[in-house]
Parts: structure tokens; sequence; C-alpha cells
């Protein structure tokens, strides 16, 4: 089988998990080179790795180039996506950047790896919250027809990168110390034992930039732009697993039962009640998320109102599904139907 030199570029939260992730998964690597802003050695599991400084000509070579680093003008994928894909490497961007443009696919591969096909160097993966929740609510669209959604979020810290992750930590200490939390880490109010509906940005007709992000994903993911969504994005003081409420109602007729038994048989989810514990727990939560592929779906029940609506309740490992390893599924769908190279 062929091999592969694959770099992946950041090595935060998101770019720490990729490394691991191709480990773990056995990926075909003739070489891994891992770049960031500096270079610097860095041990995961137990492997020491040499990050080196990411520039044009670290691409040299590279077939997969799995981008992790921060958003916006000054992140890696703005500045080094491109030049990436002049070497000859395809872009699997984890940031925002590229997701909405119409010439990029958006893809979870369990739910759309078909749009991978006509890829012209530049992959965009999902914001983690409309992963996890998508893989949820896509196998339930395809089945019975979702004509409206009422999502609420739960998001961990770690999906504001390392940054968040330390800046949990640290005000948990000094809370229980009874000090007065002065360095708030990128939030906007301490997120120690607190909840944060105000996280992101308010953009146009009050929602959040993150709420924007999971409605027109969900619309680009299923290419279906007719479902009416209503979404709020909420960060709480846990560390890993993004847990989501979702209400639907759909055009076919639904029961839980129903949607318990295409739940079963859907690739990448689990279910989590009490047919089924996981570690004997039963019901999904972040802790039972976390280090975990599936997204874990439970407390399916009907709405007691409303025919042919229902509501369930999904957690995924940010991290995981949510970021990297959702990027490492991309690669290896790309490698398994020999799309890695743009079609002409
Ligand atoms: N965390 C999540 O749950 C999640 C989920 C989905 C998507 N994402 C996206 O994934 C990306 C990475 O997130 P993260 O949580 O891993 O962030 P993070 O922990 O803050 O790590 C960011 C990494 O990017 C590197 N970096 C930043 N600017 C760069 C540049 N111009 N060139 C090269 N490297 C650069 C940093 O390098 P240094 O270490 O040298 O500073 C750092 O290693 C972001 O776009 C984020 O929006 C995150």
């Amino acid at each position: 089988m062929k091999k592969f030199k694959v770099a992946v570029v950041g090595a935060g939260a998101v770019g720490v998990q990729m490394v691991r992730i191709l480990k773990q998964r056995n990926f075909p690597m003739e070489e891994l080179r891992i770049l960031a802003r500096s270079s610097r050695t860095m041990e995961i599991d137990g492997t020491k790795y040499q990050v080196r400084e990411t520039t044009p000509d670290a691409f040299d070579g590279v077939e997969i180039a799995l981008f992790a680093g921060t958003e916006g003008e000054k992140g890696a994928a703005a500045q080094f996506a491109a030049e990436a894909v002049k070497r000859g490497a395809v872009v699997i961007d984890n940031g925002s950047e590229f997701r909405m443009d119409p010439a990029v696919p958006l893809v979870i591969p369990e739910i759309n790896g078909d749009a991978l096909k006509n890829h012209k160097g530049i992959i965009a993966n999902p914001n983690c919250t409309a992963a996890v929740m998508l893989m949820g609510l896509a196998p339930l669209h395809k089945a019975f027809r979702v004509k409206r959604a009422v999502i609420s979020s739960y998001q961990a810290v770690s999906g504001a990168g390392a940054k968040g992750i330390d800046g949990l930590r640290k005000q948990t200490e000094a809370a229980l110390k009874g000090e007065k939390i002065t360095d708030l880490s990128g939030f906007p109010n301490p997120i120690a034992f607190n909840i944060l509906a105000n996280n992101w940005a308010i953009e146009e007709q009050g929602y959040s930039n993150e709420e924007w992000k999971m409605m027109k994903e969900t619309h680009k993911i299923l290419g279906d732009d007719s479902i009416e969504l209503a979404v709020t994005t909420v960060r709480v003081p846990t560390f890993v697993g993004h847990g989501e409420s979702v209400w639907i109602e759909t055009e076919k007729p639904v029961t839980p039962e129903a949607a318990r038994e295409i739940f079963v048989k859907s690739p990448g989810v689990l279910v989590v009640d009490e047919k089924t514990p996981l570690n004997g727990v039963t019901c999904p939560m972040p802790t039972l998320a976390e280090g975990r592929d599936e997204s874990l779906v439970g407390r399916i029940r009907p709405d007691l109102y409303k025919k042919n609506a229902l509501l369930f309740w999904v957690v995924g490992d940010n991290l995981r599904k949510g970021a990297a390893l959702n990027a490492v599924q991309i690669a290896e769908h790309l490698i398994l139907k020999g799309w890695v190279k743009p079609s002409a």
C-alpha cells in the first residue's frame, strides 16, 4: 500500500490529537512533519517529535496537509494553505476560512463523503459543534426528512483551544481559593462555575458567529437549505466533549423507537441508554465521549404536544469527531477512493 508524506500544521489542542489519531489508526505515512509558529520538540504519548516552523518550503514534497492552526488573517490556513496546494498537497483545514466557499467541499465522510470527489486541493472540516450534532441529525434527515430543528449546545472549553483548557483549570483553582478571577483566558466572562451564552461575537439578527456556523454548515453538508434551524450555542465549564440538545420535526412520521433503530444502524453513532449502557452509564455525557470516535446519542423521547417531532441528546469529543478524527477520516476516504490528487 502506498504511504504518504503528511504534514500536521498546528500543535495545539487539535494538532496533538491529529498526531495521536494518525498513529492510533495506523495511517499509511512515509513521513510526518509537524509544523507550528515556532520550532521546538514536543512529546505526545511518550514519543518525542520535532516541531518545525511553518514556511512555504516546509510543504515541499507533502502530499496530505492537515491544518489545525488558528483562524484569521495571521492563521495557518490563510497564510499557508495555498502554498501547500501549489506544492502538490491536498489541504484538509479545520478552521472556518474555507468552509462556505462553494468551490470547497465541507465534509463529514459518513454523511457526504462523495462531495470530496471534485475537490480542487482544499477541503474543509466542519465546526466541532456542527459535526457532533450532524452525526445524529443527518441519519434522521435521510430517513424521515427533518423540516425543523431547535438545538442548544453545551460546549467544552477545549473548543477554544489549548488556551481555553488552561483557562478553565486556572480559573477553577483561583475560584476554589476564593480569589478574584482576573485572567479571562479569552472568554468574555469567567467560565469557572459559570455558563456563557455570550462566548462568541454577536452577528446579524442577534445570532452569534458560532450559531451562524451551525446553521450554514448544516445546510451545506446536508445539501438542503430548506431545513428551518434555531440554534443557541453555550460554553460550559467542561474540558472535552460537546453536548447538544436537539428537537426535530420531520416530514415523515417518526417515533423514538424508529429513530433509535436508525441511530443503531448509523456508522459513527452509539446509542447510550437503559437498553445499551456504556461502562454502566445510561446517558451520554462528556467524560464518557472523551477519547471515543463515536457521537453518543441518548434521551430519545417524543414531543408530547406535536406529531412527527422528537428530542434527543448527543455528545461527541469535539477534538476528535469535531476536528482531528474527522480530518483524518477525510484523508482516509480520499485514499480509499483514489481522490488524493485534485480532479482536473
Ligand atoms: N478545539 C476544537 O474543538 C476545534 C474543533 C474544530 C475546529 N477547530 C479549529 O482547529 C484549529 C486549531 O484549533 P486548536 O483548538 O488546536 O487551537 P490551539 O490550541 O490554539 O492551537 C493552535 C496551533 O496553531 C498554530 N498556529 C497558529 N497560527 C499559525 C500560523 N500562522 N502558522 C502555523 N501555525 C500556526 C499554533 O502554533 P504555536 O503552538 O507555535 O503557537 C498552535 O500550535 C482552529 O482553526 C480551530 O478553529 C478547533
